[in-house]
């Protein structure tokens, strides 16, 4: 993994959040849907800044998160003291290809993309095998993530940027995909981020490499097999189902996958 975004939590969390409310509202409802029990305990796979963890643990769930950012985690960490959440939440340092917790979570969350950060067919398989083993049977992992398009080319290269202020600090953000390597499974995107922050009296820039997976919906769902689980349903960004026989691919932006823990035959 790359050094500055994740290791600059503050302006991460700056860039990188919105207002959570639907998101929460959609998991909830997700919650009430495919578990027949009382949602208690979520597991926040590379939780980076808290972003979601702390309005999930506002709510009322029990949240663990981990990252493999140590920067990330004491930013949590104070986040959630800060926000008098202690008894509701709690971070540690760990890596999605071998966190394991002992203790039997209700779901897991993994927001963003941030699964493409695991690129070997291994690794994803080790993260899916851990994530089944923390949670408990009848479980749901929700993953956000946006699939590829088969016939991707070179040519087409989304970039995206955006301006977040709070504070006396301003950052402007660009995430663009360098180039696709189809065969390789691999994305080469560049992050390019420009702060000026009025309160530390700093200004700076810097463009980093994000290596990820290109991901493919057909390894999506034999992958997300290891450790039992099903993919039962797919849902767009505007919280509406996908059906899960329709085309996916990156048209559809990022789409929301629930895998449940089946219990076993
Ligand atoms: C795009 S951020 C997403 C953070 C958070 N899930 C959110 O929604 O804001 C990606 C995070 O993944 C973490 N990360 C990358 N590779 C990781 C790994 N192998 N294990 C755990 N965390 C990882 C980074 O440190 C960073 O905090």
């Amino acid at each position: 993994m790359e050094k500055k975004l994740y290791h600059l939590p503050g302006y991460y969390d700056l860039a990188f959040s919105y207002d959570a409310s639907g998101e929460i509202n959609f998991f909830s409802e997700c919650f009430k849907r495919y578990t027949d029990f009382e949602m208690r305990r979520i597991l926040k796979p590379a939780c980076g800044s808290g972003r979601l963890l702390i309005p999930l643990a506002q709510f009322g769930y029990y949240v663990v998160g981990y990252d493999i950012s140590e920067e990330m985690v004491a930013y949590t960490r104070d986040k959630i003291a800060v926000a008098g959440l202690s008894h509701r939440a709690e971070v540690v340092l760990g890596d999605m290809r071998t966190a394991r917790f002992k203790d039997t979570f209700d779901a897991a969350i993994n927001l963003i993309n941030t699964i493409g950060y695991l690129i070997s067919d291994e690794d994803i398989l080790n993260h899916f095998r851990a994530i089944s083993y923390s949670l408990r049977t009848g479980g749901i992992y929700i993953v956000e993530l946006s699939c590829a398009n088969e016939k991707l080319s070179n040519e087409e290269r989304p970039d995206d940027t955006w301006i977040a202020e709070r504070d006396g600090i301003k950052i402007q953000t660009t995430w663009h995909t360098e180039r696709y390597d189809l065969a390789n499974k691999r994305k080469y995107n560049l992050c390019k981020m420009k702060i000026e922050d009025e309160k530390e009296n700093r200004r700076f820039m810097f463009i980093e490499p994000h290596i990820m997976r290109l991901w493919f919906f057909e390894d999506f769902k034999l992958l997300s097999r290891a450790g039992g689980f099903t993919l039962r349903a797919i849902y767009n960004q505007n919280f509406e189902p996908v059906p899960l026989n329709s085309h996916i691919c990156g048209d559809l932006g990022n789409l929301y996958f629930i895998l449940k823990k089946e219990a076993e035959a």
